[in-house]
């Protein structure tokens, strides 16, 4: 009986053909190793952050009286609200975490070249609308650091010349932030995760229309290939185990590990907090931020253009990489640069966590953040210059598996 229901249905709808051809049998490459867990796993936590949200959305008042005390209100008298909510704002780091990874596998790896271009590119947009989702979603609370944390990010587009002004205005809904800006981040709270979806669905779309790269960064032969499934499947479940079992850690154990305590305290316009910090996954681009401060009265400006540019790099980066070799396994230079990249990281996100007064071994802090932002930007002007003056001289690199 099912078998009929399914030919009906395929006759109308060729799904099965298409789960065959694009999960069951979809050839994928035999060397990929557990870096290529970390595409899945994002997708889980969309999963899970979507699922909690809108549990959430049915007891939250986007309403500056009332978010504070309705985020409370989950906490304690919703049945399962805590549940709710330390899955979601945990599930939020942990989405970060397996970007992150995610971004860098693609780094090392050479995922960004061609023809892997566009998947790239889709992955990049990707990731400046997560980071707005998490921003935003951050502000709902509406405790001390989502409102200054607010103040501070929103009040950035007043570096824009001539429009900025106005424009703040605009983004708030009234002259500084408040109920309606409230409102606003929530509505846009909502959607973006939609739109994420789709773009997801792109990302997976352009990926089969390219098929995986792997570990050796080589175009492989049918022979390298196995079927996604069971192979893929079971280490995909196995990854999605192990993950969660750290995520389960975190939401029961330690669900205030990466909340900040000042958020506890209802926001209040009057009073800022000594130590205004953004969440750990904002801090790198923040030090970048900040480490633009010899500029005068173009500092703020340039400091924005810096951030932005941080990951807008990202989009040229297919193009800077002029290796012949696409994995950074048989790339000497490139391998030394992008572990000194990623320490580097690092180093930002120690920067943009630490008062901005801080002396280390008797220099202020900021010294340690221009070194470190010139370092970032230096990673991929030197990955140009080392390919495109065929400096380095990659090993040779096996035709197949
Ligand atoms: C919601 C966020 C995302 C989801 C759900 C997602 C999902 C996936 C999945 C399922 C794969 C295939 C498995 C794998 O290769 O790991 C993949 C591959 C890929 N993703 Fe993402 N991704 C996301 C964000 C990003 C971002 C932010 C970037 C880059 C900026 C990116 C770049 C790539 C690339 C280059 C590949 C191909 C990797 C290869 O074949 O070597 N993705 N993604």
């Amino acid at each position: 009986m099912f078998k009929s229901l399914m030919g009906w249905v395929d006759e109308r709808l060729p799904i099965s053909e298409f789960m065959r051809t694009q999960a069951v049998e979809y050839p994928t490459p035999k060397n990929l190793n557990y870096w290529w867990n970390f595409g899945s796993l994002a997708l889980l936590v969309l999963i899970i952050q979507l699922a909690t949200g809108i549990f959430l959305v049915m007891h939250y008042k986007p309403d500056a009286l009332l978010a504070f005390d309705s985020v409370e209100h989950i906490m304690r008298d919703v049945n399962w609200g805590w549940l709710l909510r330390y899955m979601h704002a945990n599930g939020a780091t942990f989405f970060f975490v397996v970007i992150y990874i995610h971004i860098l596998r693609g780094m090392y790896y050479g995922s960004y070249r061609a023809p892997r271009e566009i998947l790239w590119w889709i992955g990049v947009i990707i990731f400046f609308l997560l980071m707005g989702t998490g921003f935003i979603g951050y502000v709902l609370v509406w405790g001390q650091m989502s409102y200054w944390g607010a103040v501070v990010i929103t009040k950035l587009i007043t570096a824009i010349p001539l429009i900025g002004e106005g424009l703040v205005v605009w983004v708030w809904g009234g002259f500084s932030v408040g109920d309606p800006t409230l409102n606003r981040f929530f509505s846009l709270h909502y959607l973006l995760p939609f739109v994420l979806v789709g773009l997801v669905v792109l990302h997976i779309w352009a990926l089969h229309a390219v098929h995986s790269n792997n570990p050796d960064g080589i175009d492989l032969e049918e022979k390298d290939t196995i079927p996604f499934h069971p192979y893929f499947t079971i280490k995909d479940f196995f990854g999605y185990g192990v993950a969660l079992t750290i995520y389960c850690y975190f939401v029961f154990f330690a669900p205030n590990a990466f909340l900040e305590p000042d958020n506890y305290i209802p926001a209040n316009p009057m009073q800022t907090p000594p130590h205004i910090v953004p969440e750990w996954y904002f801090l790198p681009f923040y030090a970048i931020l900040r480490s633009i401060d010899f500029l005068g009265p173009y500092s703020k400006l340039a400091g924005v253009v810096a951030m932005v540019a941080a990951i807008a790099i990202l989009f040229v980066l297919p193009f800077l990489d002029r290796s012949p070799v696409r994995s950074f396994r048989y790339r000497g230079i490139s391998k030394g640069l992008f572990w000194i990249f990623v320490v580097d990281c690092f180093v930002l996100g120690w920067v943009g966590f630490s008062p901005a007064d801080r002396m280390v071994f008797g220099l202020p802090i900021v010294y340690i953040g221009r070194t470190a932002t010139a370092v970032y930007f230096g990673y991929f002007f030197l990955l140009w210059l080392v390919t495109a003056l065929n400096i380095e001289k990659p090993k040779p690199v096996p035709k197949s598996l």
